[in-house]
């Protein structure tokens, strides 16, 4: 998020367009707690994860009094458009604000689960992938060294794309996500059949969202496979920390120069979204409205390399 934040505040300078942040997000546009932000209030803020601005969730700005508020401290500061980065949460804000109040909003798609429709990737996804598959890697250490099973939790509480992703390039026996039923059964069979003369160690990752997650799953299998000696690692909110990867930085700021020259070019209501190699403008209604399908190729594949 800070890779985008910089670009806004970069590409709107380099236009001569003042450009402020709004501390904790939708909670500093009701609080007037709004800051003027120059080129150098973003050096040395590209290779850093989180936000500078410390956006989060606002439940006031769920309640329409609490937005009139908003609209009147942007007003009295002269803003005239919004760039608001983030999630399913974010954008129905930002559609309802929209439409409620006269001022254009383009959203920018920042979620590391990636579940928002209309783009390929959202930003924050590569870099917790890498984080989820470095892990993994390291886990295998010692699944390999003690013949173990381990059940690695990866974030998606909704939605299942981390996992198949980190799965499929940490080599995983079993993926399970809460878009596709069937997976415990998928890797139940596998656990059947055993170690094989190939298999070494067993990794399966797990999405938070599936079922009760991994510590439950691990229970099942205690149960039914009491031979394995099976572990639980939830890799939690790391993935959601530390120095964003090369591809997240490039489409943070792609995105971010894009939503500036889109609000110039009265955009009102839309999103960036990468589709394919371009960015491209997408409604806000159709990414809050749409499912974002796994791939079914990624899903198959991981049956067939595992086997
Ligand atoms: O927004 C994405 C996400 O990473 C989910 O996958 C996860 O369940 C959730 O955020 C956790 O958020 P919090 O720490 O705020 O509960």
């Amino acid at each position: 998020m800070n890779a985008c934040i910089r670009a806004v505040v970069r590409t709107a300078n380099y236009n001569g367009i003042e450009v402020y942040g709004a501390i904790k997000g939708y909670e500093g546009m009701i609080d007037g707690n709004i800051t003027k932000l120059e080129n150098e209030d973003v050096a040395n803020i590209i290779h850093r994860g989180g936000t500078i601005l410390q956006s989060a969730r606002s439940a006031r700005f769920r309640e329409k009094e609490w937005r009139s508020k908003a609209y009147e401290q942007i007003k009295q500061k002269g803003i005239n458009g919004i760039v608001a980065i983030g999630g399913d949460g974010t954008f129905t804000g930002a559609s309802i604000f929209g439409s409620e109040f006269d001022i254009p909003m383009v959203g920018v798609p920042g979620t590391i689960d990636n579940d928002l429709y209309g783009t390929d990737k959202t930003i924050g996804y590569d870099s917790a992938l890498n984080t989820a598959m470095e892990a993994i890697d390291k886990i295998r250490d010692t699944a390999n060294s003690h013949q173990r099973l381990f059940l690695v939790e990866v974030m998606g509480r909704d939605a299942g794309f981390l996992a198949l992703r980190s799965g499929i390039a940490g080599g995983a026996i079993g993926v399970l996500v809460p878009e596709t039923s069937g997976d415990k059964e998928k890797l139940f069979e596998t656990l059947r059949k055993g170690w094989t003369r190939t298999r070494k160690s067993m990794i399966a990752v797990v999405a938070e969202g599936e079922g009760d997650g991994a510590m439950a799953l691990a229970k099942d299998i205690k149960v039914q496979f009491p031979d394995y000696d099976t572990k639980v690692s939830i890799l939690g909110h790391m993935q959601r920390g530390g120095n964003p990867t090369c591809g997240d930085r490039v489409l943070a700021s792609q995105m971010g120069l894009a939503a500036v020259e889109g609000l110039m070019a009265g955009k009102d209501k839309v999103m960036t979204g990468l589709l394919g190699r371009e960015i491209e403008f997408v409604p806000l209604d159709q990414s809050i409205k749409h499912h974002k399908d796994l791939s079914n190729e990624l899903v198959r594949m991981v049956d067939i390399l595992a086997s």
